[in-house]
């Protein structure tokens, strides 16, 4: 397993609204390294890139972190815009990158997601997983915190994130998942 502090990639357009809470919830600050990905430039994926944006930088920073944990919020049923074009870009380490692309191998990635409706559809989960599966990455599952406004609409929230987190660290370190 790879060294280093789990890393939580925040993708919401609110740096400290209810995505952060959540991911807070479920991963304590001395536990975790927090990256706002809204902090670094991050282009959409080019099929012949232009000029280098913060990605691979960025990239170099986390690639030692056993665990990746996606935070972002519900945008019309799905992952944030933020979110979906750091996946995107995770192509780029498919051929420019190789290097970056072998050390994804093995290691772990989980989606903690906050939002208003009542739960997550039921497909939320396969984008993940299938791109997880072909990048060689375990995933390891996704939370959902369900707010109003910008209190939590359910009194286990808390619990709930914080037994999510547990659960997602201990299967990380376990290899047998
Ligand atoms: C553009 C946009 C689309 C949204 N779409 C949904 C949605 O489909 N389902 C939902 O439950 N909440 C939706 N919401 C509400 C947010 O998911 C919710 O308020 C979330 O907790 C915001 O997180 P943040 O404070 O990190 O931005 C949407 C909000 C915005 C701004």
């Amino acid at each position: 397993m790879a060294s280093g502090l789990p890393v939580v990639l925040l993708a919401s357009s609110r740096p400290r609204g209810n995505t952060f809470a959540l991911a807070r919830l479920a991963f304590a600050e001395d536990q975790v390294r927090l990256i706002d990905l809204g902090r670094h430039r991050i282009a959409y994926y080019d099929y012949d890139p232009a000029g280098d944006d913060d990605f691979i930088a960025l990239v170099r920073t986390i690639i030692e972190a056993p665990l990746w944990i996606l935070a972002t919020p519900l945008y019309w049923y799905t992952m944030s815009a933020q979110a979906k074009t750091f996946i995107d870009r995770l192509g780029d380490l498919l051929d420019r990158h190789r290097d970056l692309g072998h050390a994804l191998r093995g290691k772990g990635f989980a989606v903690v997601c906050s939002g208003t409706d009542a739960q997550l559809l039921s497909g939320f989960d396969e984008p993940f997983a299938l791109t997880c599966n072909y990048l060689g990455m375990r995933y390891l599952g996704s939370h959902y915190g369900r707010f109003t406004g910008d209190a939590f609409a359910l009194p286990d929230t808390a619990a709930d994130a914080a037994a999510f987190g547990r659960q997602v660290e201990a299967d990380c370190r376990s290899d047998t998942r």
